[in-house]
């Protein structure tokens, strides 16, 4: 449970809120590359609260500028692409990406007062197929160097889905390894339809045993699962500061996930996947035939709170699903977060929560440590600043079967011994 003005503090990110300057303090994803190739027209951005529209220049050269002309406030997403920068359709005004006013062609030679005029930009730059966005002060930090980001091309794949609730809610829906044995069970037999994994017949459908530890990045999240035949089945998953995760995928150490949580605003977010193999190819015929099937041109997962998430409760009764909502985890995460009432941001003051939501608690106290350190003008945490410091050296993210003697903690410092002894 939070009080009031805690739940107040982690959910609102508006400029000038505390969580908002900590989620500004580190590079945010604000599109897929895909939404954005060479030659891509302007689209509007709205993140946290900020209308902004992202384009390419006539060189292709990325930027993220106000979306309202300085002049008299028209769209400039509609706007021409042409001469170095983004021209306004209203009555000319031209912008480029560092929001420099190159051009008012309506005012008289000698009367024009370009160097008076200056449209908010961002820095902007994309990688591991995302378009990332830094809306802080000051020298931007470095992005980390997660594998689902620098990987081959053919081994990662990023998506964007727009989730109709507090960014708040997703992420704690990504950190939460209690509500998989419920929300994502399917019958045995049944593989996923993105990872083709038989995830009860590999864990089994009994809820975890959780537990949390403090590292440089977040919070490392492990679950002990008692699977078929007496074995146990380890995930290693990690909250990482601020708004991001990386779940596991039963995957063992060479395929999990990442995930970003966005806020448009206070009341929508986007969340981002960038899914990641190092074993294989990633397939992604099946990985974009499932995005058709679940999610619509605007974004959003198909079932949502209008259909009542096409819930079919003779499925439910017959068993092919645990909710009655299809097979698609995404879509079911969607249905749990949306619906954390009432409205669109969950009043934490009214929850209870049990021995299962340590994550959840672990999580929320990270956050608010962190909030509290930018606010006392400290830097955030987890930033990476150096590029030879490379990456955090105690991040793991992994599943598989372990030894009866193993527990987590165990098996990850044998892992990460193993890793600084082979470099
Ligand atoms: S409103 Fe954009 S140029 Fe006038
Ligand atoms: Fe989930």
């Amino acid at each position: 449970m939070l009080s009031k003005e805690q739940n107040d503090l982690l959910t609102m990110t508006d400029a000038g809120t505390p969580c908002g300057r900590l989620l500004r303090s580190y590079w945010q994803p604000v599109a897929t590359a895909d939404e954005m190739p060479p030659g891509g027209d302007p689209m509007p951005v709205r993140i946290m609260g900020e209308d902004l529209v992202l384009f390419r220049d006539d060189s292709d050269r990325l930027g993220l500028i106000g979306q309202y002309c300085p002049h008299r406030g028209t769209d400039l997403s509609y706007g021409r692409v042409e001469d170095g920068g983004l021209r306004c359709l209203y009555h000319g005004w031209l912008f480029d990406r560092e929001g420099n006013c190159l051009d008012q062609p309506a005012e008289p030679e000698g009367r024009k007062f370009c160097d008076k005029i200056h449209n908010t930009a961002y820095p902007v730059q994309e990688k591991g197929g995302a378009i990332w966005a830094y809306l802080g002060e000051g020298e931007p930090p470095l992005i980390p160097d997660f594998a689902f980001l620098s990987g081959p091309d053919e081994n990662r794949q990023a998506f964007r889905v727009v989730q109709m609730c507090n960014w708040l809610q997703g992420l704690e829906s990504s950190t939460d390894p209690a509500h998989t044995t419920f929300l994502h069970r399917r019958p045995p037999g049944k593989a996923s339809e993105r990872s083709g994994a038989d995830i009860a017949a590999i864990r089994g459908n009994e809820p975890p045993a959780i537990a949390t530890e403090n590292t440089s990045f977040g919070t490392r999240i492990y679950a002990v699962h008692n699977a078929p035949q007496g074995r146990k089945y380890l995930r290693v998953n990690n909250y990482v500061f601020p708004s991001g995760a990386t779940p596991s995928t039963s995957g063992g150490a060479h395929a999990y996930q990442g995930r970003w949580y966005v806020p448009i605003d206070d009341h929508s977010h986007c969340r981002f996947e960038f899914f990641y193999s190092d074993k294989e190819p990633l397939n992604k015929e099946r990985l974009l035939k499932s995005r058709a099937e679940n999610v619509g041109p605007d974004s959003r997962h198909l079932r949502r709170p209008e259909n009542r998430y096409l819930q079919d409760r003779d499925a439910l009764k017959r068993g092919e699903s645990w909710g009655g909502m299809g097979l698609h985890f995404p879509a079911q995460d969607a249905f749990a977060i949306e619906t954390q009432g009432p409205g669109p941001i969950q009043d934490r003051t009214k929850e209870h929560l049990g021995s299962s939501d340590v994550v959840i608690a672990a999580v929320r106290r990270a956050l608010l440590n962190a909030v509290k350190q930018v606010e006392e003008g400290k830097e955030a945490p987890g930033l990476i600043r150096d590029a030879s410091q490379g990456f955090y050296p105690d991040f793991v993210c992994t599943s598989g079967y372990i030894e009866d003697h193993e527990d987590g903690p165990s098996y990850c410092r044998r892992l990460l011994a193993g890793k600084s002894a082979a470099e």
